[in-house]
């Protein structure tokens, strides 16, 4: 006797949809697109008949799916030596990969900061193992990195003319979620109006830190009323009144506190953000020394105050205090 066939479970819509943020003028996208013949279920056992399930090797036109989806023909086209140097490769692709993962990074922060603002603890939880091994893979980078040699450096340092990764909007957009806001450093992208708009915006707009602290606030937690509603863009000052929020947090350091859990969720980016200025800060000073920097900084002397920050400042004070 034949088991009835059962009928496939119905979808649930996802609560949680994802929100892709705006980094530039989507318009420049939409020529780049390739249209992709969708498949299904039915389509892919029929493949398999065909090909006795060997993987399909011939397609029509001049491209395949894989590389029309992912437009890796793009990607591989973005490669733009400028001297003889070897290891201007390495630089360039090593950057590009920062880049994207800047933007992975950017990604699921921003979402994380949507499902905060929607009372949605849990689910702003569930974001947080892939953000902390994107992070741990942006310090890896610095290991390959740090391979390029002074000397490898210098072949090709001077067709860098005065660009610099100070000069990165999608670098931007991950201090400014995490709530560094620089006007200067927001500057640099004054001139470019496909970027510029997104950048302000993230400006102007609340940090996840802030959001998290309006989270507190609608929990019953004491928060000072200037730290619920201010000029977002304005630089965030530590305030004693939230170490003692976050103090009150810390008072049920158990795995069912989910505010707690978040906290140290936060401290974990914070840290891993720490790391990745330190491995940045060593690289340039073994690779450079003391020279200035192309963007126009004294270098090394200019990075030694950016390896000072910390986001979420009270994370960090309270430590002092917890359990003393
Ligand atoms: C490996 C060789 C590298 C050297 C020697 C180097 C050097 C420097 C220097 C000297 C600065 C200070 C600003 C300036 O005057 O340019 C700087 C800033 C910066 N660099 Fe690099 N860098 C290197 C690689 C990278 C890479 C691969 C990235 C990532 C894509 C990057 C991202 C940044 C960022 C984002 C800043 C600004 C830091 C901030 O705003 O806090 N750097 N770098």
């Amino acid at each position: 006797m034949t088991e009835p066939r059962q009928s496939k479970p119905e979808r649930k819509a996802n609560p949680r949809k994802r929100v892709i943020p705006q980094i530039r003028n989507p318009a420049l996208e939409l020529e780049l697109i390739r249209g992709i013949e969708e498949s299904t279920d039915a389509s892919r056992k029929d493949a398999v008949r065909e090909t006795n399930g060997e993987p399909i090797v011939r397609f029509a036109g001049k491209s395949n799916p894989y590389i029309d989806y992912h437009r890796n023909d793009l990607l591989h086209s973005l490669q733009h030596m400028r001297s003889e140097g070897h290891d201007e490769m390495t630089f360039i692709l090593m950057t590009q990969i920062k880049e994207l993962t800047f933007r992975a990074i950017h990604y699921e922060l921003y979402n994380m900061q949507l499902r905060v603002r929607n009372d949605d603890v849990s689910g702003a939880l569930a974001l947080a193992p892939r953000i902390k091994r994107l992070f741990e893979f942006l310090v890896k980078t610095w290991d390959v990195l740090s391979t390029i040699s002074t000397h490898g450096f210098n072949e090709f340092r001077d067709h860098l003319g005065i660009s610099s990764g100070q000069q990165s909007y999608m670098y931007r957009h991950v201090e400014f979620i995490l709530g560094n806001k620089s006007h200067r450093l927001a500057e640099a992208h004054a001139n470019n109006p496909d970027v510029y708009p997104a950048l302000q915006e993230a400006m102007n707009s609340p940090s996840l830190y802030d959001d998290v602290l309006r989270l507190l606030a609608r929990r019953g937690i004491d928060v000072p009323k200037e730290c619920l509603n201010r000029d977002w863009s304005e630089e965030y000052k530590p305030h004693p009144g939230v170490e003692k929020a976050w103090i009150a947090v810390h008072a049920e350091p158990s795995p069912d506190n989910d505010l707690y859990q978040l906290s140290e969720t936060l401290i974990e980016i914070a840290d891993l953000f720490s790391q990745y200025r330190w491995r940045h800060f060593v690289s340039v000073q073994r690779i450079l020394g003391l020279k200035p920097g192309t963007g126009g900084s004294a270098g090394v002397g200019w990075l030694k105050h950016v390896v000072e920050l910390r986001f979420f400042p009270e994370l960090w004070s309270i430590r002092t205090y917890l359990g003393a």
